[in-house]
This record gives C-alpha cells, sequence and structure tokens, in this order.
C-alpha cells in the first residue's frame, strides 16, 4: 500500500514537474531573441562554386579577395546583397588581353561593380529603373542602368547590355542573378574590348542554349533547386514556424 502510495507520487511528480522543466529548457533558447531564427547564413564561394559555371568570376573575385567584401556584406544583414554574375561563357566571348592587361585595382573595381550593396529582390528592380543609374559597390563613376520591361531586366554598362537570365539564389539578404554578359564600364575599358573570333562551343553552352527561349520572358526558368529561390522572408517564416512545432512536439513528447 505505502509502496503504491509513493509509486502514483513518483509519477504526479513526474508529470507535474517534467513539462514545467523542460519548457523552462526548451523555450528560453528559441524564442527569446525576438524574431525567430536570424536569416539563414550563405557562403558565396560555395554557391558560386556549385551554381553557374561561374569559375572565371569566381577564380577572380578570389584572386583579387574581393569574395572577403561580398561575404562581409553579405554577412551584414541591414542592407545586405545583389550579385550579377555572368557565366563562363560570358567570359570567353571577351579577348583574353582586355582582362589580362587590368591592373590589379581596375580588376577589383570591375568585380565590385557587378555588386551592388543591397538586397534586392527581382520585384524591386521596377522601382529601380525608374531612379536613374543605380550605384554600385565600386562607388564613384561606376553606376549600371537598370531598366525592368514586364520581367526583363535588362543592365547596361557602357560598352555591355545585358539581361539577367536566372536567378541563382534570391532570399534577404542575398541575391545572386545570372548575367549572360560581363559588365563593361568606360572608366576600365575606354575602348570597346574586342570580342573573341568564334564563341566556341563549349560543353556549357548547352544549358545556355536551353535557357535562351524562355530568355526571351525575362527571368528564366529556375536554374538552382527551387527551395534556393524566394523573394521574401516567407520561407524563413515557415522556418520558425516549423522549429516552434518542433519544440511543442518535443516538449508533448515527454
Ligand atoms: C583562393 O586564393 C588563394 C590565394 O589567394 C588560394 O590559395 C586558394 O586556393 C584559392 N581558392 C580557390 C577556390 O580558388
Ligand atoms: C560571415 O559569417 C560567417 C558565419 O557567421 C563567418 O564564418 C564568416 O567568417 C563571415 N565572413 C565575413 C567575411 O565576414
Ligand atoms: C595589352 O597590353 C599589351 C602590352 O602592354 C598591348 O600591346 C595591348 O594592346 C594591350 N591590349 C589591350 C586590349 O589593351
Ligand atoms: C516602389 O516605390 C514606391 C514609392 O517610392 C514604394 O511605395 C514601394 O514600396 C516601392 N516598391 C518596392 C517593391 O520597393
Ligand atoms: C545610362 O543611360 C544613359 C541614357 O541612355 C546614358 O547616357 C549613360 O551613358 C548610361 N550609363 C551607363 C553606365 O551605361
Amino acid at each position: 500500500m505505502a509502496s503504491t502510495a509513493f509509486f502514483i507520487a513518483t509519477l504526479l511528480t513526474l508529470c507535474i514537474s517534467y513539462p514545467a522543466t523542460s519548457q523552462k529548457i526548451a523555450s528560453p533558447p528559441s524564442f527569446a531573441p525576438a524574431p525567430a531564427p536570424g536569416p539563414h547564413f550563405v557562403n558565396l564561394a560555395d554557391l558560386l562554386s556549385v551554381a553557374g559555371p561561374f569559375h572565371t568570376f569566381l577564380n577572380y573575385l578570389n584572386q583579387t579577395q574581393v569574395i572577403k567584401t561580398f561575404q562581409n556584406q553579405a554577412n551584414d544583414t541591414d542592407q545586405g546583397i545583389t550579385i550579377f554574375v555572368p557565366k563562363d561563357s560570358a567570359f570567353s566571348a571577351i579577348k583574353k588581353p582586355a582582362f589580362a592587361n587590368l591592373t590589379q585595382d581596375q580588376l577589383k573595381s570591375l568585380l565590385l561593380l557587378h555588386a551592388i550593396p543591397k538586397y534586392y529582390s527581382l520585384s524591386e528592380f521596377k522601382n529601380l529603373s525608374s531612379s536613374g543609374p543605380v550605384n554600385t559597390f565600386a562607388g564613384g563613376p561606376y553606376a549600371l542602368n537598370l531598366t525592368d520591361a514586364s520581367g526583363l531586366i535588362r543592365i547596361g554598362s557602357d560598352w555591355a547590355n545585358t539581361k539577367i537570365t536566372s536567378s541563382v539564389y534570391s532570399t534577404y539578404p542575398v541575391a545572386v542573378y545570372e548575367v549572360d554578359k560581363v559588365l563593361l564600364p568606360k572608366a576600365i575599358f575606354s575602348v570597346e574590348p574586342p570580342m573573341a573570333p568564334a564563341p566556341a562551343p563549349t560543353p556549357d553552352e548547352s544549358p545556355v542554349a536551353a535557357d535562351a527561349p524562355t530568355g526571351a520572358k525575362g527571368v528564366a526558368g529556375p536554374k538552382g533547386s527551387d527551395s534556393k529561390k524566394s523573394d521574401s522572408g516567407s520561407s524563413m517564416v515557415v522556418v520558425g514556424v516549423m522549429s516552434y512545432l518542433a519544440v511543442v512536439a518535443s516538449v508533448a513528447m515527454l
């Protein structure tokens, strides 16, 4: 009899104390810092090495350390970053000396010109196109003309007029858009750089060709996985709710 009473008492204690203690442990770490989980960290070098092919651009970023500037800005969740990444075929379309002759500072400026120190989702380009030339990470004379014609987003930089052909990644604070030409500012190239003779078909040309028909409609279908794409923070909210549910479930199971 006494042992049964003890058993029940123990059970009751467990029932009462367990949820209380596990709540205490589970709740504060996940909910105390107000707005759910922070934005997902994006490693730009990793992203650019698997998407694309963007090896030429990535190699230049690495060689000049501009990758650190970009990553630092990507980590800065106040403003974020928007990067226009030319495909390897865009670089091979221009005669090699054009880039080989650049000083390290010119090369840095050229790379910095391919980014805006602020996150822009595709839908925000409409506003940008009406606001005149947009300043880039390169500052000073390095601005870009952005126009949005029903979703076809064109980027003008003196000698080059390119367009966004694909959204590689777009979740605040990081946007990476593929472009089909290297931006060529007059501040670096006093004359138009000569194009390579024949756009020799390379293995990476086939996805380009596949892009072409949809390219007319502006941003082609997703090249990367769909889960990587999001114009807003909505996926973040879902993650927040999911982790909340997971915590509730684990508490309930106890
Ligand atoms: C990046 O550059 C460093 C030298 O600055 C080099 O050691 C490293 O191998 C490079 N990494 C890649 C992925 O190219
Ligand atoms: C960016 O943030 C990551 C993760 O917090 C960190 O490992 C990395 O060193 C940071 N990089 C820069 C350039 O700030
Ligand atoms: C590159 O430099 C070489 C030698 O300095 C010069 O002859 C050539 O014209 C330059 N090419 C370009 C595209 O500027
Ligand atoms: C576009 O600009 C208008 C007025 O300047 C502003 O109210 C609106 O929020 C902006 N839209 C986007 C998507 O930034
Ligand atoms: C932007 O467009 C204006 C007007 O067409 C032009 O004068 C200017 O040179 C362009 N700037 C760039 C960087 O392409």
